[in-house]
């Protein structure tokens, strides 16, 4: 099978691209990116070795474009993990979400519909559903909660999940969605609260926590979130949701502290700031569907997870480095600037 993944140069993205790779070595994988700020080519060095994977650089909302790679390619199956997914980013400059996650959702879908798929694949969001409040512990996220949305990513991200349901019923465009919760884990962009909290401790600067820390997210190591998506695009059934997420809740002081104490820093890095507005308090996922239904559990413990992940970031100080430099925006230029479609 062909396997197009559209934002693959980003975290989650990449770190599906090599779970493929290692898991299905029969099929091929067809990367389409726009490289953004948040893609990083140099992440998907190792895969260009293999000759099952391919790179195109573009933007999933630019419909001739689309279209015309449809027409060529023609891939049996399509993960969407192209988006904006930084909620501050949505707060300063609203526009450029609705046009990625909303329109390039809808490209994306039509040229499904023109060149016929076996299954198109929505990488949602458990930010969907909105929060829920600190002193509920029994309520979690099940695929029948309602959207409530608080940022323009999260209202963003809604809006998609619901033309794809209508793409489903009205099209009958075999779909499938999972919301899943925050991930961690190697490919990181560090602007994401654990990634920014290891760099820097790492160069003991203050660790800018918002608020009272004392939001809860659902931390789900990213591996194992490409291998729910996994079993999802290949078992799960068409036009159905699937929730994502390991009860892995913490509070973000509690997961900055445990970054301290694994990398031997003091706890007086901890720099209280403003508050996110409209900041979610808590997300927690209920997975019982998508374990009934796909057999699916996480595999990594959150003490285990974190710990692979700054050894990750230890080991490879060269990747977010050049991030922080910015000098991680030449690299197309310099390594792939003649060879690849532009
Ligand atoms: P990311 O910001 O690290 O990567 C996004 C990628 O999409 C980048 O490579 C970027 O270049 C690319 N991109 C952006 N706009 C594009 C466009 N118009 N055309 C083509 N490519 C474009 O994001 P991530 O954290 O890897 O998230 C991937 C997906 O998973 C997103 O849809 C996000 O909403 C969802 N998600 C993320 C998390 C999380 O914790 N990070 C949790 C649940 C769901
Ligand atoms: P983030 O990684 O941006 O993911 P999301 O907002 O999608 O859950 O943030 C995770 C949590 O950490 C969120 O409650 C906001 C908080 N946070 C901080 O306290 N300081 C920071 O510098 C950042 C980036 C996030």
């Amino acid at each position: 099978m062909k396997l197009m993944v559209t934002g693959g140069a980003g975290f989650i993205g990449s770190n599906f691209i090599y779970y493929e790779l290692k898991h299905h070595p029969e099929d091929t994988i067809l990367c389409l990116d726009k490289l953004t700020y948040a893609g990083n080519l140099s992440t998907l060095e190792p895969a260009m070795k293999n000759s099952n994977f391919q790179f195109i650089r573009g933007d999933i909302a630019d419909r001739e474009f689309v279209n015309a790679l449809f027409q060529k390619e023609k891939p049996d199956l399509v993960i969407n993990f192209a988006a904006e997914s930084h909620v501050d980013r949505s707060i300063e400059d609203p526009g450029i979400f609705l046009q990625t996650n909303i329109l390039g959702t809808g490209v994306l879908m039509d040229a499904c519909r023109t060149y016929g798929i076996k299954r198109y694949h929505q990488v949602s969001t458990d930010e969907v559903y909105g929060d829920l409040p600190l002193d509920r512990p029994d309520l979690f996220f099940t695929e029948e909660t309602k959207l409530h949305t608080s940022s323009p990513y999260s209202a963003s991200k809604a809006s998609a999940d619901l033309l794809v349901l209508a793409y489903y019923r009205t099209f009958h465009l075999p779909v499938s969605i999972t919301r899943c919760s925050n991930n961690y884990g190697p490919y990181h962009f560090p602007e994401k609260l654990i990634p920014l909290m290891i760099s820097r401790a790492l160069a003991d600067e203050p660790l800018p926590v918002y608020g009272k820390g004392e939001n809860v997210r659902d931390w789900l190591y990213v591996e194992d979130h490409c291998a729910a998506i996994d079993l999802v695009i290949r078992k799960g059934r068409e036009g159905e949701i699937y929730n994502i997420g390991g009860h892995n809740e913490r509070t973000n002081l509690e997961v900055v502290k445990t970054i301290l104490k694994e990398l031997k820093k003091p706890e007086s890095l901890i720099t209280y700031v403003t508050d996110r507005p409209g900041h979610d308090m808590r997300y927690a996922i209920d997975p019982e569907k998508i374990h009934k239904e796909l057999g699916w559990l996480p595999q990594t413990k959150f003490e285990d997870g974190i710990r692979l992940t700054i050894k990750w970031y230890l080991e490879h100080r060269q990747w977010w480095e050049n991030i922080l430099s910015g000098e991680y925006k030449n690299y197309f230029n310099t390594m792939y600037g003649k060879r690849l479609h532009q």
